[in-house]
């Protein structure tokens, strides 16, 4: 994925709903004072209550509650009549009100400095659609995944790639099936076009459908996102590190294929470590085998995962190719 984007594509949705209702509220405005002008002369008589509001205030600083109580009760009166205006006329009576998609926060995302419900939602919701988005085609889900692209004849290692793959197939689908908070976490490695994203992404299908929030993307679009965001302005923005910290199951894919940087391997360790700490399971897969592994990222790293992930062996012949030569 790009958990990347999530955010951001959460927050035009949000955008995108607030323009609506606003759209929506001023097109019935236009259409009220065409068909009832009283309406909008009331309207008109209703703002000058507001700003007379703003004058009285300003001018009578130390006894606003007098000032401001008589022009409370007009202008309610005023929106009163309004409303009876409307129904008489076969109206609702909050027809020219913005009707926000979601009425704690107006569809602005926050509420105060919290972030409503509904952006969580949101973001939860676009985060599955990013993993169906992968692959449109083909589904990455158990069912789809075949045992005879492995070839069945064992080489030096001494079982057949076709056999390793069946455990860990069967692995993959029962610790699916029993997945709870207490799950290890797994580390899976092996040759490119081998199946690793494909049964990542079939985990994480099924316990996204047991209701667990689930967070899935290639290691160089999360830490990709994760920096962006600590180098960012908006305060508000930086929550997906956060996220990667704290959801029940974070399947961080391609680990190894994002750029060499500082930046990128101290978040990587704050990831295996805290989550080890918390007890939340992950999922990391990689090109790299245990040595390129050791090579390529600091011991502290390296002794958490070879030490405390289960690791999955991937074994078989480029699948990738096989399909694109039509077996
Ligand atoms: N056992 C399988 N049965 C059916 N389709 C498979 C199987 N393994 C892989 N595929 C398909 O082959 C393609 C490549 O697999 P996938 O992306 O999972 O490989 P990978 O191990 O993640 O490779 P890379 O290391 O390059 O990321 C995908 O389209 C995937 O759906
Ligand atoms: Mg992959
Ligand atoms: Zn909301």
């Amino acid at each position: 994925m790009s958990t990347g984007g999530i955010p951001d594509k959460a927050r035009a949705i949000l955008a995108q709903r607030r323009q609506y209702a606003q759209i929506t509220a001023d097109r019935h405005m236009k259409e009220i004072n065409d068909k009832i002008p009283e309406i909008a002369r009331l309207k008109a008589e209703l703002a000058d209550t507001g700003s007379e509001l703003v004058r009285t205030v300003l001018a009578n600083p130390h006894n606003i509650e007098a000032a401001v109580g008589s022009l409370k009760d007009k202008s309610l009166a005023l929106q009163e009549k309004i409303k009876e205006l409307l129904i008489k006329n076969g109206y609702p009576e909050d027809y020219l009100k913005e009707k926000y998609f979601c009425p704690y926060c107006d569809d602005t995302g926050y509420v105060g400095s919290r972030k409503c419900a509904c952006f969580t939602r949101l973001v939860k919701q676009l985060s599955a659609e990013e993993m169906n988005r992968r692959s449109p085609l083909e589904l990455c889900d158990f069912q789809t995944f075949r045992l005879d692209y492995y070839p069945d004849t064992a080489g030096q290692e001494g079982i057949s790639p076709r056999k390793q793959m069946e455990r860990v197939y069967q692995y993959c689908v029962r610790y699916a099936e029993g997945f709870s908070l207490k799950s290890a976490s797994l580390f899976l490695f092996g040759g490119t076009g081998l199946g690793k994203t494909h049964l990542s992404l079939a985990i994480a299908h099924a316990v996204l459908d047991k209701g667990y929030h689930v967070i899935y993307g290639s290691a160089q679009d999360l830490f990709r996102q994760v920096e962006r965001e600590h180098f960012g302005k908006d305060a508000a923005d930086k929550d997906t590190l956060q996220n990667l910290l704290d959801c029940d199951l974070l399947v961080l894919d391609d680990l190894g294929a994002e750029f060499e940087s500082g930046y990128y391997t101290a978040c990587l360790y704050n990831i295996v470590n805290s989550r080890i700490n918390a007890q939340r399971p992950t999922i990391i897969s990689s090109n790299l085998d245990s040595e390129q592994i050791q090579q390529r990222y600091p011991e502290r790293i390296v002794s958490r995962l070879l030490a405390v992930y289960q690791s999955l062996r991937f074994m078989g012949k480029d699948i990738r190719q096989l399909k694109a030569a039509g077996q």
